[in-house]
């Protein structure tokens, strides 16, 4: 059971190996966009993963695709809603802002 660390706010608590990592930040009460509801399709849930980016599940073709269709992507970027957790602790930065199309 991993332990996420959310930047800004600095809450940090336990969640469930093989949840996402939208449905483990929106149980802890954090406030982060989602408008297509996990479907890869908005592109409003990236984050940037600091810590732990091994650990959580590969990039599949339809959250790439959404990747790059926006601005600020970097190394660090997953959209929250395709990042499955792992075993390992997650340091994850709430960008503030939907992104999405
Ligand atoms: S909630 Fe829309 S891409 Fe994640």
């Amino acid at each position: 059971m991993p332990f996420i660390t959310v930047q800004p706010s600095g809450n940090r608590f336990e969640a469930a190996t093989g949840a996402s990592l939208l449905s483990a930040l929106l149980a802890a009460g954090e406030p982060i966009p989602h408008k297509c509801e996990g479907k890869a399709q908005c592109g409003s849930c990236h984050v940037f993963v600091h810590e732990g980016r091994k650990s959580i599940s590969k990039i599949k073709a339809a959250e790439n695709e959404r990747l790059d269709a926006i601005v600020g992507v970097g190394s660090k970027s997953r959209l929250a809603c395709q990042s499955l957790l792992g075993e390992e602790d997650v340091t994850v930065e709430l960008l503030g802002f939907g992104s999405g199309l």
